[in-house]
């Protein structure tokens, strides 16, 4: 603990091997959320089959009804509607989202279905603070977060709080503006969280602010949006992506990056129809194909959860140092600082796992755990706790 009261990750040495010293390394699920603007484009159908998907893989997978008012994943994969929901969670009836989770028929799938008691379509905040962090909790390697429609807080929070937020879109240009409209919301609320700027100032000019302040905060805000174009031809795909990222970038400053088209396919309502899954019922069909290959590139380590780094120069003791902070991703499930002297050479490293008491007891979300820990060490560096990082160069 520092002396400040705020909690401070262990310290160690310019040693890259070494990792925080308390806290149980117990593995945290990948979280994938799959959101978007507008109704009816395809979000269930795409979270249901690449959560279907990855656990043919051999991936344990949890699959979270997060359409708190329009709750139907139970439907679509053709299993008993649930006795217990997420709204258990909220009013206390289950301690833990593995206790309401029920198996699926898929092997490796289990299904939390989505609360439809009166209160649960519009949770309050610490409920919805108090579901992020039991989506953390879960043991499956994956946990896979069907969004409903629209921009509430609500959703744009819980698309934020996943290591990958997904925005489903098909190329209809209601679709596209809406999605468009989903991006902005979740760049402004991510802005917001960072900066304590509140939405209703943030207008362009505000951003550009931003941006010119402080260039660092402005690359780490919004960390790009992962695009999938449902019900669409690959050229028409790439066609929405680049104009949605030209507009993103103009506007907004962050990226969209196409991560998966899925062609528009009578197996797809077949399968609602049939209440089987079309990865399960029809698996060599294109738009089953097109979600394998979706499933796949989201899992390599290059996809996952890969914050811009943060870099910052300090004046300490006489010598300049760089600091920079990188979040790992989650394949390794940890954030790096580094210190770093004019000549480039490393004085002082810390690497401190996700699972870590640190950014536990802060609360920290995916996107916020790089920004605390960098300004830990930038504080221990200034308050001299870490010592003359000059001579231990
Ligand atoms: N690739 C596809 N090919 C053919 N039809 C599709 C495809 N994707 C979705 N559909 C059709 O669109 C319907 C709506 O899909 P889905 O329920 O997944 O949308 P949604 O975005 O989750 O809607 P909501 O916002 O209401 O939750 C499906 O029932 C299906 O008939
Ligand atoms: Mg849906």
């Amino acid at each position: 603990m520092a002396s400040n009261g705020t909690v401070s990750p262990a310290v160690h040495t310019a040693n890259d091997g070494e990792v925080a010293a308390n806290g149980a390394q117990q593995a945290q699920p990948r979280i994938w959320a799959v959101g978007g603007g507008k109704g009816g484009v395809g979000k269930s159908l795409v979270a249901t089959n690449l959560a279907v998907r990855m656990a043919q893989l051999g991936h344990s997978v949890t699959l979270i009804d997060g359409d708190l008012g329009g709750a139907n994943l139970d439907t679509l994969l053709g299993c008993p509607r649930p006795t217990r929901t997420i709204a258990d969670l909220f009013e206390r009836r289950a301690s833990s989202l593995a206790d309401i989770a029920v198996t699926t028929g898929v092997v490796n799938l289990a299904l939390v279905a989505g609360g439809d008691a009166l209160g649960a379509a519009n949770p309050a905040h610490a409920q919805k603070q108090k579901l992020i962090r039991h989506l953390r909790a879960l043991t499956s390697e994956l946990v896979i977060l069907d969004l409903g429609a629209g921009t509430s807080f609500n959703t744009i929070d819980m698309f934020l709080a996943a290591d990958v937020g997904l925005c489903v879109t098909t190329p209809e240009p209601t679709s596209v503006q809406n999605c468009f409209a989903f991006i902005k919301a979740a760049c402004l609320r991510d802005v917001e969280l960072r900066t304590k700027v509140q939405r209703r100032d943030l207008d362009d000019a505000a951003l550009r602010r931003i941006s010119t302040e402080s260039p660092q905060a402005r690359a780490a805000i919004g960390r790009g949006t992962s695009l999938v174009v449902n019900r669409a031809q690959p050229a028409e795909a790439r066609r929405v992506a680049n104009l949605l990222h030209d507009l993103a970038v103009r506007f907004l400053g962050v990226q969209v990056r196409l991560c998966g088209t899925v062609h528009d396919d009578a197996g797809m309502s077949r399968s609602v129809r049939n209440q089987r899954p079309l990865c399960v019922a029809e698996p060599t069909n294109r738009s089953a194909i097109d979600i394998d290959t979706l499933a796949r590139s989201l899992w390599t380590p290059e996809a996952s959860l890969a914050t811009p780094g943060i870099n910052e120069e300090i004046l300490h003791d006489g010598a300049r140092l760089h600091v920079q902070t990188e979040d790992l991703g989650t394949a390794q499930g940890a954030v790096r600082t580094q210190v770093f002297l004019g000549d480039g050479s490393v004085v002082f490293t810390r690497r401190t796992p996700y699972v870590d008491a640190f950014f536990e007891k802060l609360s920290a979300m995916p996107h916020e755990r790089a920004r605390f820990h960098h300004v830990a060490i930038v504080r221990a560096v200034r308050s001299g706790r870490l010592g003359s990082l000059r001579r231990s160069a």
